[in-house]
């Protein structure tokens, strides 16, 4: 499973970047108004720092709008996918932009349904969100495997995001699954290396190591 990061944090993808685990990265309104700074600039920034895909949503609501968003961002980088939200001028966004060869990554997606029609309309990327769908008692992990198992069915090449990630447990489960990518928060990439037993097995490693005559004669 690959692994992308969820932010626009110039420094958390620098630190994550040195763990050699980033695949990709993903943005969204809500990640930029975080860093408070030009939007443009800090794409530009992420890019260069990460070779894998980086996505930028649009925020118009009209296709056209979304077009010529989509339009700009690319610009930007080569490695730019524009994210596009899930809704009726989203997949006519997406329509003219997988014509035109531009990858698109759908977004806000909470149903089966809405990522079948995500794919037919030819999306490069769909990112269910799972913490959301937890956050209002549904088990947002199923939703994963139907949209495999829908795509599987009916050969879509459209990979699977697994978005609005909160914890361990999302990731293990989505890789279980089989999730072609977790778009995964710094805070829970560091979870995902900690272990208590890791610590406390390094601890008693070097109270043993002390306790080696030689070693402490040696010094
Ligand atoms: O990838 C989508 C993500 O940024 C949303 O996460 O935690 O706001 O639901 P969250």
């Amino acid at each position: 499973m690959k692994i992308f990061i969820d932010t626009a944090s110039v420094k958390a993808i620098k630190e994550a970047a040195c763990l050699g685990l980033i695949d990709g990265v993903t943005t969204n309104p809500t990640l930029m108004a975080k860093e408070a700074r030009n939007p443009e600039q800090v794409l530009k920034e992420i890019c260069a720092l990460v070779s894998g895909p980086v996505s930028a949503e649009v925020v118009s609501l009209e296709s056209a709008g979304m077009v010529n968003e989509a339009h700009e961002l690319v610009k930007l980088a080569k490695n730019i996918v524009v994210k596009i939200p899930l809704i009726k001028e989203g997949l006519k966004a997406v329509k003219i932009l997988s014509a035109e060869g531009v990858k698109t990554n759908v977004t806000l997606c909470f149903s089966s349904t809405q990522a079948l029609l995500a794919a037919k309309a030819g999306a490069t990327y769909i990112s269910p969100f799972i913490g959301r769908l937890d956050d209002i008692a549904h088990e947002g992990i199923n939703l994963i495997s139907d949209i495999k198992k829908i795509y599987a069915n009916y050969n879509f090449n459209t990979q699977i995001i697994v978005a609005s990630v909160r914890n361990p447990v999302h990731v293990a489960k989505a890789a279980l699954i089989g999730a072609d990518i977790a778009t995964i928060p710094y805070l829970v990439i560091e979870q995902l290396i900690k272990h208590p037993l890791t610590d406390s097995g390094i601890s008693r490693f070097l109270e043993d190591y002390k306790k080696i005559p030689q070693v402490n004669n040696a010094k």
